[in-house]
């Protein structure tokens, strides 16, 4: 029996490797996602069968209270609310992490009163460690993001000392729980240690530097699950952890290039020093905008050869995709060359643009990423901004004392006429103005974004 829950978990590991390949490409992504399942549903029928000590009516009842709450979670979930439930679920991945190891340590020792090896103890200290700052760093990003929290950055004196300090104490309570494991009060003790590093660490990172954060805390419940899979002794755990922490790793390198930021630097917690979450807006002249009708910009639509769309946050909040693609084809047929720009960072959470873009049928080939893109707003008749702020701001290239100074951003203003579609002149995540919206190019059409294009497209319809 025990050779079959090997191969299972074995095939489980493919698996997992193939579905996380398929990934990788937005069409074979759908098949990743389903080949990844069945390694799941392997990995975990394998489980139920090499773990006796437990019944499978328990299982059953666990597998029940999990899925249901679940499943009412995806269900009720709004598109816009998607990023804070992947801050949570990390959370929960490394709060599960923490409470395995500390059970299997507590069993053996407190219980059994059996040793513990040096690798179990080392996985075990890991994985209460990681598990415990990703969960309470989850739980900051996760209020930080749905606005439970102020998204401003938190910062104290001394605090990289505070924090310094407090690893410094975790290493030692580690070794005394390891090396005197009949008192349980040190695996305690550094339980309580990860969880405020965890709050620590997240409180001082602000505005626009979340998105390195969700995915270094994706990372980080990877890293929490391969430590446990050595506290169990189990190889697919070991395998799956290991593939979350070190995808996780990709996706925070991506991210600190999309923010200009090193992954250095952001290891080391240095990237929380921005003003960001509602900075200055005191970082300029009272900026004077032109305003533009549904007709006027119908007409300035009907005139163009080339048009840019940029999608930012503003399109998720509206759920503005479906009339956008109405645009584009729209556009198209009147012999219009359309094409999407995709800032890496737009919206709230890694490839939020091309999800809802995809969901709306758009084709991937119009899809084009901000470094193949950049250079062609010059030569482009017409960009049309659709609910993005930050990703548009020149600030980030001219002004050295904003917030997002040194992140890559569109460079929309280089094109002929830029249109912007929002509600106000309310500011983007990083709280600050941005001056795109009075440069002599730029034209802004209030309201909001699904509503405003519908009656676009109903305008252009008419010419
Ligand atoms: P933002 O800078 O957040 O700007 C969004 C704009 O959408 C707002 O200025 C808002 O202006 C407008 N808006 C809101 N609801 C709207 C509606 N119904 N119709 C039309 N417009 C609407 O968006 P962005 O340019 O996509 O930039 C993303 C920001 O989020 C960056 O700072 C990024 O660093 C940060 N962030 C990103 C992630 C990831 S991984 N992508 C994660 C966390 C944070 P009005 O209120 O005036 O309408």
């Amino acid at each position: 029996m025990n050779i079959i829950i090997q191969i299972s978990y074995l095939v489980a590991s493919i698996l997992f490797i193939a579905g996380i390949k398929m990934l990788g490409r937005t069409k074979t992504a759908r098949k990743g996602n389903i080949v990844s399942s069945v390694g799941m549903f392997i990995a975990v029928l394998a489980t139920v069968v090499q773990v006796e000590a437990i019944s499978l009516i328990d299982i059953l009842i666990c597998v029940l209270i999990g899925s249901t709450i679940g499943l009412v979670i995806a269900f009720k979930v709004q598109m816009t609310k998607i990023p804070e439930m992947v801050a949570m679920f990390n959370g929960f991945g490394g709060l599960a992490s923490l409470a395995v190891a500390l059970s299997d340590f507590w069993l053996n020792t407190q219980q059994r009163n059996l040793g513990v090896d040096t690798i179990t103890g080392v996985s075990v200290a890991l994985s209460i460690f990681i598990g415990g700052v990703t969960f309470t760093g989850s739980i900051i990003a996760f209020m930080k993001l749905s606005g439970k929290m102020s998204g401003r950055a938190i910062l104290f004196k001394g605090q990289h000392l505070v924090n310094l300090i407090l690893l410094v104490l975790s290493v030692v309570v580690a070794v005394f729980a390891l090396t005197d494991f009949t008192n349980p009060i040190y695996i305690i003790v550094l339980g309580v240690l990860a969880l405020s590093i965890g709050i620590l660490v997240v409180i001082p990172i602000g505005g626009a530097d979340m998105p390195v954060v969700i995915s270094l805390l994706n990372s980080y419940s990877g890293m929490a699950a391969c430590a446990t899979g050595f506290v169990l002794n189990n190889n697919v755990l070991i395998v799956s952890g290991a593939l979350v922490g070190a995808s996780g790793i990709i996706l925070t390198q991506i991210m600190c290039k999309a923010m200009n930021r090193s992954l250095a630097n952001v290891l080391l917690g240095g990237f929380g020093q921005t003003s960001g979450g509602g900075g200055t807006s005191a970082d300029g002249p009272q900026i004077v905008v032109k305003e533009v009708g549904v007709e006027e910009a119908a007409q300035i639509f009907d005139s163009v050869s080339s048009l840019i769309i940029v999608p930012g946050y503003g399109m998720a909040v509206a759920q503005a995709q479906h009339t956008i693609r109405e645009l584009s084809e729209l556009c198209e047929k009147k012999g219009v060359d359309v094409r999407f720009a995709i800032h890496p960072v737009a919206g709230r959470m890694p490839g939020h643009m091309n999800v809802l873009l995809a969901e709306a049928n758009i084709s991937y080939d119009k899809l084009i990423e901000m470094d193949e893109i950049n250079d062609d707003f010059a030569n482009t008749d017409l960009v049309f901004v659709v609910g993005a702020n930050d990703v548009v701001n020149p600030a980030a290239k001219t002004n050295p004392n904003s917030p997002i100074f040194g992140m890559p951003v569109l460079n929309v203003e280089k094109a002929q006429t830029v249109i912007v579609s929002k509600r106000s002149m309310g500011k983007g995540y990083a709280g600050i103005e941005n001056e795109l919206f009075g440069a002599d190019n730029c034209l802004m059409l209030f309201g909001d974004a699904k509503q405003t294009i519908t009656k676009l497209v109903g305008e252009l319809k008419e010419i």
